[in-house]
């Protein structure tokens, strides 16, 4: 394997999952904190509360990536940690905790990637609407123009959105994460309000931009492939790849919807949210793009869960994903399919020929744990899918970061699922690298050289 000189190696965290703290230093709650209290939202009825209290232990975390040796590190900030009510008053102590973080990560050479989104909104806002609410893309705007005016003179990376995908069809639409809902309307409206909110936020931070400055997004891209090649499932697969990759790439980086969004939700919603002018701000060209890639959606057609499409949700379009194909799987049951990257990374340039630079910016896998953390299965993992990465040919791919430093909160799915590099001892918060830790550091150095 080959990477081009100034190739980024990192690793990938968000706030919520890892930070803790819910109501220090004036933090104000999130979606994610009032769905974590739902009963059956997320396993065992685990919360965010404490998580793997990075808050208070980031310094050990700083130390713990520098003996990593990566050159940057990707991380979200808590929306509700500055402004505690999605808007208005200001928490200096929020914006403070960023600037420590960022200034030691700097102090030893590592590059900030900072995410704004990464799906816990402020609490205040979802109760207007939320993403729903086309109001709620100008307050993003105005979160994101205030932290850049905040963190502007350290920060070079931002990226507005992770997953978009997640925190509309997953949050309003399936109703699997916050904030719990199950809609039709409401859940395309969100996935538009995003990206609306994700262009306005571009152009309010380059308006006072330094030269140096880059701004991208992270989008989810699970390549679908339909499980036999007749025309019903290969229309089913088109219908995913629809909701989960088009509706978010094509606006992106073709100034347009794909017209099978028309016709797939044409029933269930008129589209109003969508307004003159809006695909020029989305379509605000970005200097990078982030690639998430887990794994390959195995499709067939299916009848729609509910037949009335007046109640139908967006995320109900007659597709059956449960049928995995004869490989190796996860410890979450996700189908181990390194090739999947390198079409994830391949498909997007070709829809796109102008596609910006691109990073891998989360790949990783959950194993249990076995005596001495030798989590051989988590090397041979990232090993593959990084070699997948490099076989990409013709993507001007700049970085790969491996989700996760830690283990930590994985969304419904709680403490269950540990994706760190790093053993998290949530009774005494003691961090313990596994051997994919040190696979990675050697890695990365010989990768270097
Ligand atoms: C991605 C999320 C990230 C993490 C991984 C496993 O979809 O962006 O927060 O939960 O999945």
């Amino acid at each position: 394997m080959s990477f081009p000189a100034g190739f980024r190696w990192g690793v990938a965290t968000s706030a919520y999952q890892i930070e803790g703290a819910a109501r220090t230093d004036g933090r104000g709650p999130s979606t994610w904190d009032t769905f974590a209290t739902v009963p059956g939202a997320v396993a065992n009825g685990d919360t965010g509360d404490v998580a793997a209290d990075h808050y208070h232990r980031w310094a050990e975390d700083v130390r713990l990536l520098v003996d990593l040796g990566v050159d940057a590190y990707r991380f979200s900030l808590s929306w509700s940690r500055i402004l505690p009510d999605g808007r208005g008053r200001v928490e200096q102590r929020g914006l403070d905790f960023y600037r420590r973080l960022v200034e030691a990560l700097l102090g030893k050479g590592i590059e900030p990637f900072i995410t704004l989104y990464h799906w816990d909104l402020p609490q205040a806002l979802e109760d207007e609407g939320g993403w729903r609410a086309r109001d709620t893309a100008h307050r993003f705007a105005d979160y994101a123009a205030l932290v850049h005016e905040s963190l502007g003179d350290v920060v070079r990376n931002w990226t507005t959105l992770n997953e978009p995908y997640c925190s509309s069809i997953v949050g309003y639409g399936e109703g699997r994460h916050a904030p719990g809902a199950r809609e039709g309307h409401g859940a395309l409206a969100a996935a538009h309000h995003l990206l609306l909110g994700h262009g306005l936020a571009v152009r309010a931070m380059r308006a006072n931009a330094l030269a140096e400055q880059e701004f991208g997004i992270v989008l989810n891209q699970s390549p679908t492939v339909p499980v036999t090649d007749s025309p019903a499932d290969v229309a089913a697969a088109s219908r995913q790849d629809c909701l989960l990759r088009r509706q978010f790439t094509d606006p992106l980086f073709g100034a347009a919807y794909p017209d099978e969004l028309t016709s797939m939700f044409g029933d269930i919603t008129d589209f109003s949210f969508r307004h003159d002018g809006d695909l020029a701000v989305i379509g605000e060209p970005l200097d990078y793009v982030g690639l998430n890639y887990y794994y390959r959606l195995h499709v067939a057609d299916a009848p729609h869960r509910e037949p009335d499409p007046a109640k139908r949700t967006a995320h109900d379009i007659g597709v059956d994903t449960t049928r995995l194909p004869d490989v190796p799987r996860t410890g979450m049951g996700w189908p181990v399919e390194p090739a999947g990257l390198t079409t994830a990374l391949t498909d997007l340039k070709a829809r796109h020929p102008d596609l910006p630079p691109v990073y891998v910016t989360e790949n990783g896998c959950v194993y249990p744990d076995v005596e001495g953390f030798e989590d051989a299965e988590r090397i041979s993992y990232l090993r593959d899918h990084i070699g997948a990465a490099a076989a990409a040919t013709g993507v001007d791919l700049r970085g790969y970061f491996c989700w996760s430093l830690l283990d930590n909160f994985e969304w419904a799915h709680g403490y269950k699922h540990r994706f760190g590099l790093v053993h998290v001892d949530y009774e005494t918060q003691q961090r313990t690298p596994r051997a994919s830790f040190h696979w990675y550091r050697s890695f990365i150095s010989q990768a270097r050289r």
